[in-house]
Order: C-alpha cells, then structure tokens, then sequence
C-alpha cells in the first residue's frame, strides 16, 4: 500500500479546494485510474494499492468532506489540539475532525515545530489523543541542514521518533513521514542514497521501540512528478507527503499515478 498525502498548509479557499476535486477525479478517470476502491484497487494484492490523503486548512474541511464522500479518498487535519473540547481558543479539535468524517491527524510537521514552538511532548500528548479517539496519526519527523552537515540526522531522528511516541499506542494505526527540513519547499530533494539510508535507519528505529515492522514511512521534501519514479522504488518508502506540487490536480495526479 502506497501513501500519496496531499499537504495543503496554509493555501486553498473552500471553492478552490472544490475545484481541485472536480479536476483530480477527471484527470485520475481518464487514466483508469478511477476513484473508488473497487475501481482502482480490486486485483492489486497490498504492495499495488495506493491510498490519497487530503491535509487542507481548517476552513475547507466541510469542502472537502463533500467532495471525496462517496471515493474512497480520505483527509485529515495539518494539527490538533491535545485536548478535544474545551476552552482553548483559535484551537482545532480533533474530535471535530473525526465528526466531520476525517480520518487523519497530521502532527509534528516542521512548519509546527519551528514557527510554532511545538516539542516533542506537546506532540506526543495529541498523538495520544488522536489514536484514542481512533483517527489515523501520521508523525513527521525531519532533520535541518545544519545537523545534517553535523552528522547528528540519526540523533536527531531517533529523539524525535522516541520523545513524541513516548505515549503512542503500538497496537493503534500510526505513520510516520520523514520529512528532511533542508527539502522542504526549497526544490532541494534528498538523493536517492539520502533517502534509502534514512528510511532504514527510521525502521529499524521503530522496530527497536516496539513498533511493528509494517508501520509505513512516508517520504516528504519537493517530492514531484519528475522524481517520484526513482523515489518510490527505495525500500521503506511507502508514499508521500507532498507539499507544492499537490495543490495542482495535474502534478498531484502524476505523482499518484507514478507511486
Ligand atoms: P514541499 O513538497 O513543498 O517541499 O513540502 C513538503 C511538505 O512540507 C509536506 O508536508
């Protein structure tokens, strides 16, 4: 099963991110690739199933609940809160994301830690919650430039994976996304060798605190059509987290096509 996640961060308005949806679903039939389930995956044994998950901002939620009802698309929230109710103004609730038909709970994303101060243990009681009410966390987890040119990305990596799973379920659906800061928005991609070596360092990670040995790990930084081919086949990638390129129909299906 491979992953193509969409994040929208702060781009779309409710009409726009319609729109988007009446493209994808024309581009994607033309190609056969259809959208639902039974179109799409039937014969594909789990290694050729591809899964499409939406990560809009909060104020186009209900736009797009609408338009993937009835595929078997699915979307999530960019970030919750740690608590699902209650006084905490300007706060998004993951209880509400789930009412609405969200399955998805997208945390710890770089853009949160740095221009928002999140640390490990904030991250780690939302993902606490998000697994308890049954929704789908997906973790990421980056180094910056400087501690990869100081060789600490495995130190680095490995805090973070330990410190925001301290209170994670291992028996509770889970995915991680490793997301180096450096690619992120810049065009710079992560080499094929980068990304191999990363990945297996991530799972054996995993593997070592207690986390089964399917738990899928997403690669994200200026994934495009024109490099998906040669990413999507490195061992321990298991789809996407594309930023960019997955606000147009027409990128975001040819990486979903190409995965
Ligand atoms: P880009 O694909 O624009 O580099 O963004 C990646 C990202 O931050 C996805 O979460």
């Amino acid at each position: 099963m491979k992953i193509i996640a969409a994040n929208w961060k702060l781009q779309k308005n409710p009409l726009e991110a319609r729109l988007f949806f009446t493209s994808l679903k024309e581009k994607l039939s033309a190609t056969g690739a259809g959208h639902s389930t039974n179109e799409k995956n039937s014969g594909k044994n789990n290694s050729q199933q591809k899964k499409l998950v939406i990560f809009p901002s909060s104020t186009c939620f209900e736009s797009v609940a609408q338009a993937v009802a009835g595929t078997d698309w699915e979307w999530g929230s960019q970030n919750c809160y740690s608590e699902g109710k209650g006084a905490f103004t300007g706060e998004i609730s993951a209880q509400v994301v789930k009412d609405m038909g969200g399955a998805w709970v997208l945390l710890g994303h770089s853009e949160r830690r740095t221009l928002f101060h999140e640390s490990n243990e904030f991250i780690a009681q939302k993902l606490a919650l998000v697994q308890s009410l049954g929704l789908q966390a997906l973790l990421c987890i980056g180094e910056t430039l400087s501690e990869r040119e100081s060789g600490k990305t495995n130190l680095v990596l490995k805090e973070q994976l330990q410190k925001s799973l301290s209170q994670a379920d291992q028996q509770k659906a889970l995915v991680i996304a490793y997301e180096p800061v450096w690619a992120i928005g810049t065009g710079k991609v992560a080499s094929v060798d980068q990304v191999k070596e990363t990945h297996q360092f991530v799972h054996a990670t995993l593997l070592e605190l207690g986390f089964s040995d399917r738990l899928p790990i997403l690669y994200g930084g200026s994934v495009k059509p024109e490099n998906t081919q040669e990413l999507t086949k490195i061992p321990h990638v298991d789809g996407f987290l594309i930023g960019g390129a997955s606000l147009d129909p027409e990128s975001y299906s040819q990486i979903y096509l190409r995965s």
